[in-house]
């Protein structure tokens, strides 16, 4: 009885783990305005209006003046140079690069038609200075007519300049003023006494460059310093001595700690969310990370990855940094600029960094660089050319290996021969009037499984040839969307399809390449003006068990290799899509899901079931069919589920040069989702629920209160079972 009420409340605290919803919780954004341009009070003086740059147009942000948090942040569709307020801000006008004019309504912000030609317009966006000063960390404000200092408030060591001033020279004072590290200081003064006071970090916007420091684990460092000792002592009694000491000296600080109070002890044990545990915990699932990012403006900074802290920064004197890239062996993080220098910083120290050494990589105007293996770096340049570049002189030689590069016009195939040089094999070159819009390779991931069981217990086999690209082609002449697949060894074409649809090129498109399938988004004109969403799935055979590779035999791509039997679906999607991602775990095991960061400033996702070649009409399916594990009928539109939309009701600016990334953790449920772009925000997933993880609410005093009602039970029942049985065999009736 008390084992089956164990079992129901279990149960019940098992079904509330799976709807407790931990948004706000798991994720996190820094919501960024950036270098402000020009900053004015808005119509009823609560807002603190800033205009700055996202990519090349203007972002207008309403910034609550008592708190400093953002109230409204939006993207105009031109370039503010230069802004002015009537009336005491109940209208403001902006002028843009064109010397056009626009007026907008102070307090909401929205544009209002007005007739602005014969209109006199007079800046406002530079601070008129003239009755401050500002000395030793301090501003003075000095009586126009008396040319008495009226008062003064002290300012930041690092005060830069001041944006925004407005004073009456009695005792009220609205002061806005930059620091030489991006931070904004405000404070507001009435009738002398401070009203409220913020400051806002602008560090972290625009990033260009990311990478991720794993924290180490140094819980266990203690022990393999016992252990080393041990094995440096001579016999093994004398070992065996010292480990037991050890052990014993362990167990009576462990007393010392809870006073030698049994109930503490009891306590500690049943106790699992406190500061302590809740760290060690992150460490061994690999949830303690910093996200280290490099600004457009040549900052670096590292982010706890929890909650979007900053944990250390500093000033790179780099110039445009293109990539960031961390060595954990040797705890070191590497810069590179576009000029080709790179700077070493040293993390022994993992909250200090200090720069170690510099160098030049020989090449200028570098376009992109990526890691291939050790300290070796392809880097390509602006001029379209690749080349490897080791920043180590005596770096092993490393067998060949194949690398698809491409550009606008051209996919190159290219080997890096075993002196390090890197040589061309092949080149598809586009036609005139074709442009490169989507290219994807197919990654090395773990592969849990060789096929998929269908509903009737037969398997298709997938392909999983490890060297393939697919990419997107647009022909501008004859409007036509081409989607290949091609051998990165060979170059070899294995699979074309075409789209008649009108495919808009402006538009965005993207590709990503899982395991045996690739999808690409693109948005076409006809029939109607639509988001789409299309699927290619590769398999060996689309007959049932029949499988064309050998698991014995080596395949060499230079003799040939059998090509995929594709199958292939195309869905609509309610939102533009600007980039896709697939979410990473550490062993492939967790169904692959496609993160989506959509044009409207959100970020949803999709399991790879949903989007899948194989699925049919419901009339289509057969029982068997049905069957399947996870299938799905087709139907056309993806819908947009609630739940899966990972930026809850944020709003994310996304910049011109956003990124969406995807981080295993050791948990093999869950993965961390980081946009970063003008914003920065991370999340949690666990796309196919959090099968690996008890929840924090799960109850061990109740799972323990049932497993000793379990054995007080079997105590007082084990005697009449006996006695039953003793009659039993003696044929006795009770
Ligand atoms: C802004 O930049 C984009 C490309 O980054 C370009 O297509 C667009 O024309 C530019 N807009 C203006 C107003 O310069
Ligand atoms: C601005 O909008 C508010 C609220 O809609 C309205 O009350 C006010 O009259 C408007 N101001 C101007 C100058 O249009
Ligand atoms: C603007 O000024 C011109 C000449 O100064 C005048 O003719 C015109 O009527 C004015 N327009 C408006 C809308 O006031
Ligand atoms: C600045 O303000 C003073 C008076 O407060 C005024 O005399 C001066 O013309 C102003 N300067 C500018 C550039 O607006
Ligand atoms: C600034 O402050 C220091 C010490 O606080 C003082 O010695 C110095 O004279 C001050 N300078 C000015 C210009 O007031
Ligand atoms: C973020 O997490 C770290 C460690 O997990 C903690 O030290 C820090 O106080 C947290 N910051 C905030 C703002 O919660
Ligand atoms: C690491 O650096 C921080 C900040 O400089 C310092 O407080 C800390 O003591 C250092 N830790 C070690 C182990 O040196
Ligand atoms: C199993 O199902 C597949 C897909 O519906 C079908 O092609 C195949 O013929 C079936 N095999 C058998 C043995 O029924």
């Amino acid at each position: 009885m008390i084992g089956l009420f164990g079992y129901l409340l279990l149960f019940i605290s098992a079904v509330q783990a799976v709807y407790s919803d931990e948004a706000f919780e798991t994720d996190w954004q820094l919501q960024n305005i950036g270098e402000y341009q020009c900053v004015f009070e808005n119509g009823d003086q609560k807002y603190l209006v800033a205009l700055s740059e996202l990519g090349n147009r203007t972002l207008i942000s309403f910034i609550n003046e008592f708190n400093g948090n953002l109230f409204y942040r939006q993207q105009l569709e031109f370039k503010a140079v230069d802004a002015m307020t009537t009336e005491h801000g109940a209208e403001f006008v902006l002028k843009d690069d064109h010397g056009f004019l626009r007026a907008f309504n102070g307090s909401t912000g929205f544009p209002i038609e007005k007739d602005l030609s014969n209109f006199s317009f007079n800046s406002h966006c530079k601070p008129n200075m003239s009755g401050f000063k500002v000395m030793n960390n301090s501003l003075q404000i000095i009586d126009p007519d008396s040319a008495l200092v009226v008062f003064q408030v002290e300012l930041w060591n690092s005060f830069e300049k001041v944006e925004y001033i407005r004073t009456d020279f009695a005792g009220n004072l609205k002061l806005l003023y930059s620091t030489v590290d991006s931070e904004y200081v405000f404070q507001s003064i009435e009738d002398g006494d401070v009203k409220s006071e913020w400051s806002r970090d602008e560090k972290t916007t625009d990033v260009v460059a990311h990478t991720v420091i794993d924290l180490p684990d140094s819980s266990l460092d203690a022990i393999s310093q016992e252990l080393l000792m041990e094995e440096d002592t001579a016999s093994a009694w004398d070992a065996y001595k010292y480990r037991v000491s050890k052990n014993w000296q362990r167990f009576k600080l462990y007393l010392k700690k809870h006073n030698y109070s049994p109930g503490s002890i009891v306590n500690d044990m049943l106790k699992s969310d406190d500061d302590a545990s809740n760290k060690k915990r992150d460490l061994i699932f690999g949830l303690a990370k910093y996200l280290v990012v490099a600004t457009e403006k040549s900052r670096i900074i590292a982010l706890n990855i929890k909650n979007g802290t900053a944990e250390w920064s500093l000033r790179s004197s780099l110039n445009d940094i293109v990539l960031l890239e961390w060595f954990p062996q040797s705890r070191e993080l590497v810069a590179f600029g576009k000029d080709g220098t790179y700077e070493f910083y040293s993390l022994a120290n993992l909250s200090s960094p200090a720069l170690t050494r510099t160098g030049v990589l020989g090449k200028k105007n570098i376009k992109s660089i990526s890691l291939l293996d050790g300290v070796k770096f392809l880097v390509t340049t602006h001029d379209a050319l690749s080349s490897v570049v080791s920043l180590s002189p005596n770096d092993e030689p490393a067998p060949n290996t194949f690398i698809c590069t491409h550009d606008e016009s051209r996919i190159h195939g290219n080997v890096v021969s075993s002196n390090g040089q890197l040589k061309e094999t092949w080149t598809i070159a586009l036609e005139e009037s074709e442009k490169l819009v989507g290219f994807a390779v197919r990654e090395d991931h773990p592969v849990v499984t060789l096929g998929q069981t269908l509903g009737n217990r037969t398997v298709l086999y997938k392909y999983l040839y490890p060297n393939l690209a697919c990419y997107a082609v647009f022909n501008s002449a004859s409007g036509r969307l081409y989607v290949n697949l091609i051998d990165t060894v060979t170059g070899a074409l294995f699979y074309t399809q075409y789209h008649d649809d009108r495919t808009n090129p402006d538009m965005p498109i993207d590709m990503v390449f899982g395991e045996h399938w690739f999808i690409y988004s693109y948005f076409s004109e006809e029939p109607i003006p639509e988001q789409k969403l299309v699927v290619v799935d590769l398999f060996e055979s689309l007959q049932p068990n029949t499988r064309v590779s050998a698991s014995s035999t080596e395949l060499d791509p230079l003799k040939g290799v059998h090509r995929p039997q594709v199958l292939s679906k195309a869905y609509f999607f309610p939102e533009v899509i600007k980039h896709m991602r697939l979410s990473e775990t550490k062993f492939g095991i967790t169904i692959k899901s496609i993160v989506l960061e959509l044009e409207n400033g959100q970020i949803t996702y999709l399991t790879r079931t949903l989007l899948n070649a194989r699925r049919e009409q419901e009339f289509k399916m057969s029982d068997d069919d049905k069957k399947e594990f996870m299938m799905v009928p087709y139907h056309s539109t993806l819908p947009i589920n609630d739940h899966f939309m990972i930026t809850h009701v944020r709003h994310l600016m996304w910049g011109p040069n956003s990124e969406l990334i995807s981080i295993p953790t050791n948990l093999e449920s869950t993965s961390f989702v980081c946009d970063l772009g003008h914003d920065i925000f991370c999340a949690r997933i666990s796309p196919s629920g959090q099968f690996d993880v008890m929840s924090p609410t799960f109850e061990r005093v109740k799972l323990i209160g049932t497993i000793v009602g379990l054995i007080v039970l079997c105590y007082f029942v084990k005697p009449s079972v006996e006695a039953r049985k003793l009659k039993n065999s003696w044929m006795v009736r009770s």
